[in-house]
């Protein structure tokens, strides 16, 4: 299928990357964001191209309704506040973006009568699992203000399935990692490490480091995501997004020192974060057997080029 698509979070780390894709295979793309975290220099590409239109909106705000008037076959939903240490300190403003924002959107798709909704969940539904790889039916879990965000507006994109011809498809992703995810000291590990073995300051590694992640490169949680709007039969479904390897935060940390080979860094622990999960991984079986979708990207060479990513930035 090829039609038009709506991307909120247009201007963020996978949804630019997701919008660059759409326009590639011939999609008209209406992106949404309101810059909280995204960028335009993310739709540098994208605000080049006649079939792309941007609009600076708040997904809470009933503006949303006026901006999209044309028929949409799809939406995709990434705009979020995403970080499980700013949901502990600011869980109320968290719940209003990711909760009532997302039921904002559902409502805009309806009105629309968008077939077709896209859904970017979080693999910290599932908290810290008994078994691991954690499979799609495992108990939910939620150890933070976001997760508990996430697994609501799940339930909202479910119950909008069964009342409306909307047909949902939940990604629960992983760790994603590659080029446009932005640093902060809300951001995911990766990018934090990395600027910080560019700059020789001290690399930290929270808790003991024994941790473990499965990270999955955004060019991959970008196919897997638009797979879900090429399917013939309707597809409703919850998915796991998840990279194959189980890697620890010291061995990633040590792994960026040794790509960053100038850098006078040392690794430091600090406490563990509070919220965060023990061990995350998994399982990729329904996602393969349902989608056909397995990630292509070994680790360290997605690791490699999103370090020459860095490093063209800072220079
Ligand atoms: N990156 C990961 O590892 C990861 C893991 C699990 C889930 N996710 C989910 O995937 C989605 C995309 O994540 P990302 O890593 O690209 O994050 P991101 O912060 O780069 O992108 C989110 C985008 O949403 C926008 N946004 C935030 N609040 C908004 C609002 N009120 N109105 C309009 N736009 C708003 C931001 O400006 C940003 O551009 C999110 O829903 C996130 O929770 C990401």
């Amino acid at each position: 299928m090829i039609g038009t698509a709506v991307v909120t979070g247009a201007a963020g780390f996978i949804g630019s990357c997701l919008v660059d894709h759409l326009l590639r295979d011939g999609f008209s793309v209406i992106g949404l964001d309101n810059l909280r975290t995204g960028t335009k220099e993310n739709l540098t590409e994208a605000l080049s191209h006649n079939n792309f239109r941007f609009e600076q909106v708040d997904i809470c705000s009933k503006d949303i309704a006026s901006v999209v008037r044309e028929s949409v076959d799809v939406v995709f939903h990434l705009a979020a506040i995403s970080s499980v240490k700013f949901s502990l300190e600011n869980p109320v403003e968290v719940n209003k973006v990711n909760v009532s924002g997302t039921l904002n959107v559902l409502e805009l798709a309806r009105k629309l009568d968008a077939k077709r909704f896209v859904f970017s969940s979080s693999a910290a539904v599932y908290g810290d699992p008994k078994r691991l790889p954690v499979k799609e039916d495992t108990p939910l879990s939620p150890l933070s203000p976001y997760a508990a965000s996430k697994i609501a507006a799940e339930m909202y994109c479910l119950s909008y399935g069964g009342l409306y011809k909307m047909t949902p498809t939940i990604f629960r992703y992983f760790n994603a990692f590659g080029p446009r995810q932005e640093y902060s000291e809300y951001s995911g590990v990766i990018p934090i490490f990395i600027s910080q073995a560019l700059q020789s300051n001290e690399i930290t590694v929270d808790g003991d480091g024994r941790q473990t992640r499965s990270f999955i490169h955004v060019d991959d949680v970008v196919r897997a995501t638009y797979l879900a709007s090429q399917q013939e039969n309707h597809l409703a479904s919850t998915f796991n997004l998840s990279g194959s390897e189980s890697i620890s935060v010291l061995d990633l940390a040590r792994m960026v020192k040794e790509l960053v080979p100038e850098s006078t860094s040392n690794i430091v622990f600090r406490d563990a974060r509070e919220g965060d999960v023990r061990d995350s991984i998994g399982s990729m079986e329904r996602t393969s057997k349902v989608l056909g979708f397995s990630p292509t990207i070994p680790f360290k060479v997605g690791l490699d080029q999103t370090v020459s990513w860095y490093r063209s930035r800072t220079r």
